[in-house]
């Protein structure tokens, strides 16, 4: 009984250090530079950011197509007033979803490829807020000097991007540096929000259910100590 006790202790460590390192290990990009590290939060005044800094710089070119008007006045984490949204909004339709100005032909001419939809991008890249992040800092001049127009990007596949960097700052200082990396921490938090809103809903029913199994344990151990202490007597 103690070996399988012991064994089953020892497999449950190591289960949950995998588990704990497996998003480590999985935020490498595919060119094998390890991404930055960004601090994705959901808190109001981070998605507040991000949803700014997404409206008013990356829609410029970028639509999320699939988050509606609608939809964001009904998170309760971005605690929008009907009111913000209308202004967010202007003429466009409640149900309609964040769409840029930019045709596609338009994009395609001018940049050579046609920004994507970044409704679900959080999902659709591995690292998904690390990689947002890196990339949207991750504008250097190349250490080969081969890419001199500005288009070497550290963190992007292939180290060459057709988006122009969107977050540029003039100076290298370190409050514009600073701001730079605020920019991209809270859209990078507005787009994994966005890309995925439950997963708040699911840890807080995750917490319920850690609950149910401790008060579950409990009321089995009371009742095991119960139906023995009527076994003992007789
Ligand atoms: C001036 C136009 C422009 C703006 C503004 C812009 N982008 Fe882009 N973006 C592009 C283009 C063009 C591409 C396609 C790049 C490519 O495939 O090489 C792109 C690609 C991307 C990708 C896809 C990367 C991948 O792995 O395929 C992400 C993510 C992204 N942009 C995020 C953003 C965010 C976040 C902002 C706002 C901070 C932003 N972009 C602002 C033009 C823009």
């Amino acid at each position: 009984m103690k070996g399988i006790m012991m064994k089953t202790t020892h497999f449950s460590l190591l289960a949950c250090l995998t588990l704990m390192l497996a998003p480590a290990m999985a935020s490498a990009s595919g060119d094998g530079v390890a991404l930055r590290h960004a601090e994705i939060t959901f808190d109001n005044e981070t998605l507040r950011k991000g949803l700014t800094v997404f409206t008013d710089v990356c829609m410029g070119c970028h639509a999320a197509k699939y988050i509606s008007y609608r939809n964001l006045m009904d998170y309760p984490e971005l605690g929008l007033s009907r009111e913000e949204v209308d202004e967010l909004r202007g003429d466009k339709a409640l149900m309609s979803g964040l769409i840029t100005e930019l045709s596609p032909e338009d994009a395609a001419e001018s940049y050579g490829k046609t920004p994507p939809d970044l409704s679900v991008i959080a999902r659709a890249r591995r690292g998904g807020g690390n990689y947002l992040y890196s990339i949207l800092t991750g504008y250097e001049a190349d250490p080969h000097g081969k890419i001199e127009d500005g288009s070497y990007n550290i963190y992007y596949p292939g180290n060459r991007t057709a988006m122009p960097d969107p977050l540029a700052w003039m100076g290298h200082d370190e409050s514009e540096t600073a701001d730079l990396e605020e920019q991209a921490r809270t859209v990078a938090s507005f787009l994994v929000f966005i890309g995925d809103p439950h997963q708040l809903e699911r840890k807080a029913i995750g917490v319920w259910v850690m609950g149910f199994l401790i008060l579950l344990t409990l009321v089995l151990w009371m009742l095991k100590r119960e139906v023995w202490k009527d076994v003992k007597k007789h």
